[in-house]
């Protein structure tokens, strides 16, 4: 992951470049760093942690030059401290880097043979001394081709010189990037969001191209070395989406926007007047679907879990599910007749892009639901259906897993209409009840105060479980997902039927143990699992849309949420769970919006 900025300008750049930063943060936050060119030399400074460290350091000490580059980074090779941070710098160019070198080792044994020393551990110093190398006999452009030829592996490059003091150069080979353009300077940055506050004129690089900026000129070139004209796209401006108002933090905000998330996804793909829904020039004719395959990672495959039982109960399509890192190295079989539906949120997810990279080249039909539809996922897909959730800035996603659950729904709904596994009417009935679901998803957002004192059960327990059948099993894996990801506590989810299997034997004296059970036709089961859970000593958390007294007895806490369509309980059972994570995590003084060790783009494999 890691994020990447470069301005070249005829001003004093490092406020823009900090501030892009802090909106890079999400990215990465291992360490920061900034280059500029002072007085003709490379004047490099960078820290441990966050941006405003960095901050802190250029208030001391300013770095006026009018062009550099800055970066912020989640640690692959080396720990995150200081020398490894980045930019590597050389007396000759800084180079910032989103990505991983394979073949580090063998480079840097070769360097160091010619006598180059090396500061960091990392894979990326392997560039700058390559580069400082080439350069002793090259030009620029071609030292740069050079360099990059003895890479292997994924990179996204932001690189600035001593020698040709008036540019950045960007670079890309797997990894994002884009270019930006404003009035007198010139950007380069990991994605659009980092660029918004300064352009909304936007190029995105392809894998291979390179970028040459000055402050009045952008030049791309291809892989061949021959410069080539690149389309510029003017993106909407979604400033205040991206703003926290009077939250504490955006992973609140975003919890509690979700019912406006789903009254906006609802109506980009539901007719109002034709009770329908919108779904043109998808790329395979719905009856001739033999198979669907879907795909993604964290968040988005467990909405790709859950959409299983939706097209399996409405469809009469083989459904599979995978995750992106495992699929992209399985043997498939591909059919022209299947299709191939790629979830992310941020389109730019390494291991998703590369599945989905593999389809492509086996001709197969493919399909994205992505948040950002600049994406690399999104523009690579044969066929894009956005989640239009507004940019989600909370590294665990929310909002997000709610809008791609939507879109998966809408989807098996409409394919199950077009296919005529579901009459008319109960697919008019399906588009209302959905209509319903924005008021709904309010509702069940005031069990706040509830899920805020049963958080407080979880501040001494050494782990949880949730457990649900059907629909509620995905759900509980990302109930658990997210309090693993927020409260660092380790948590299982599990089929509630799976217990019996292993599982139980984690079960003691007040271990907290989160039931879902919709009164769906799982109910009385799943009933009884929680039984079995409370005769060894669980602490139960019981979530439902029934309300048996009886049922609730022995059960520490009982959550009720509002009654809807079978098919519909997902999301109103995802809302508490996000809502227990966020408060279990509050209470332990984690940092919400930025937990340990992640990040929200994770552009390495
Ligand atoms: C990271 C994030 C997760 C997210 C996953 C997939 O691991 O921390 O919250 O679910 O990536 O991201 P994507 O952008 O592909 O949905």
């Amino acid at each position: 992951m890691c994020g990447i900025i470069g301005i070249a300008s005829n001003k004093s750049v490092a406020t823009n470049i900090i501030q892009s930063l802090k909106k890079l943060e999400y990215r990465g936050y291992d360490s920061a760093g900034i280059a500029t060119i002072v007085n003709g030399d490379i004047d490099e400074k960078k820290c441990i942690g966050r941006v405003d460290n960095l901050e802190k350091i250029l208030f001391k000490n300013p770095s006026n030059g009018p062009l550099g580059i800055g970066h912020v980074r989640w640690a692959t090779h080396g720990i995150p401290n200081q020398a490894n941070a980045h930019p590597h710098s050389s007396e000759e160019v800084s180079v910032v880097h989103n990505g991983i070198i394979e073949n580090s080792n063998e480079l840097k044994k070769n360097l160091e043979k010619k006598g180059y020393k090396f500061k960091s551990q990392t894979d990326t110093e392997v560039i700058t001394l390559l580069l400082t190398d080439f350069l002793k006999k090259f030009d620029l452009i071609n030292a740069i081709n050079k360099t990059l030829e003895k890479l292997n592996g994924s990179f996204a490059l932001g690189i600035i010189f001593k020698k040709y003091n008036n540019v950045v150069v960007g670079a890309r080979r797997g990894s994002p990037l884009a270019v930006g353009y404003g009035p007198e300077e010139n950007y380069l940055g990991s994605d659009s969001y980092a660029l918004k506050s300064m352009t909304n004129k936007i190029t995105y690089l392809d894998d291979g191209d390179l970028c040459v900026l000055t402050s009045g000129k952008v030049e791309f070139y291809n892989l061949k070395n021959i410069k080539i004209n690149k389309e510029i796209l003017t993106l909407s401006n979604d400033k205040h989406a991206a703003e926290k108002g009077d939250y504490k933090d955006f992973m609140s905000k975003e919890i509690n926007e979700q019912n406006i998330t789903a009254k906006t996804c609802i109506k980009e793909y539901v007719d109002q007047l034709k009770q329908d829904i919108n779904l043109y020039n998808f790329p395979i004719k719905p009856e001739i679907i033999n198979k669907i395959v879907l795909i993604g990672c964290g968040t988005a495959y467990h909405s790709c879990v859950t959409a299983k039982y939706w097209f399996e109960e409405l469809t009469n399509i083989a459904i599979e599910v995978d995750i992106a890192s495992e699929f992209r190295y399985r043997k498939i079989i591909f059919d022209s007749n299947n299709l191939y539906i790629f979830v992310s949120q941020s389109g730019e997810t390494a291991d998703t892009l590369a599945a989905l990279d593999l389809c492509k080249k086996n001709k197969a039909k493919t399909c994205s639901i992505v948040n950002v539809v600049e994406s690399s996922i999104a523009r690579t897909s044969e066929f894009v259906l956005p989640i239009h959730a507004g940019p989600e800035i909370g590294v665990a996603s929310t909002k997000t897993f709610i809008g791609q659950m939507l879109v998966l729904y809408i989807l098996a709904i409409k394919i199950s209409e077009v296919r005529k596994e579901i009459s008319r009417s109960d697919y008019t009935n399906k588009i209302n009840e959905l209509k319903k679901l924005p008021d709904l998803i309010q509702n069940t957002l005031n069990c706040q105060d509830k899920m805020q004192i049963i958080a407080k059960d979880f501040l001494q327990a050494r782990g949880a479980m949730f457990l649900g059948r059907g629909l509620s099993f995905p759900i509980a894996l990302e109930g658990a997902l997210k309090l693993k990801e927020l409260s660092y506590l380790h948590a299982e989810g599990y089929p509630a039927g799976e217990m019996k299997h292993g599982p139980l034997a984690l079960i003691e004296e007040g271990l907290p143990v989160v039931i879902l059970a919709p009164k769906d036709r799982y109910f009385e089961k799943t009933i009884s699992n929680m039984q079995e859970v409370i005769a060894r000593g669980g602490k139960v958390i019981l979530i439902s849309n029934e309300s048996n007294n009886i049922i609730s007895e022995n059960v520490r806490f009982t959550l009720k949420i509002p009654a809807t369509d079978d098919l519909l309980t997902p999301f109103l059972m995802t809302i508490p769970l996000q809502l227990l994570a966020y408060h279990v995590a509050s209470l332990k003084n984690c940092d919400i919006d930025k937990p340990r060790n992640l990040a929200k783009s994770v552009t390495v494999e």
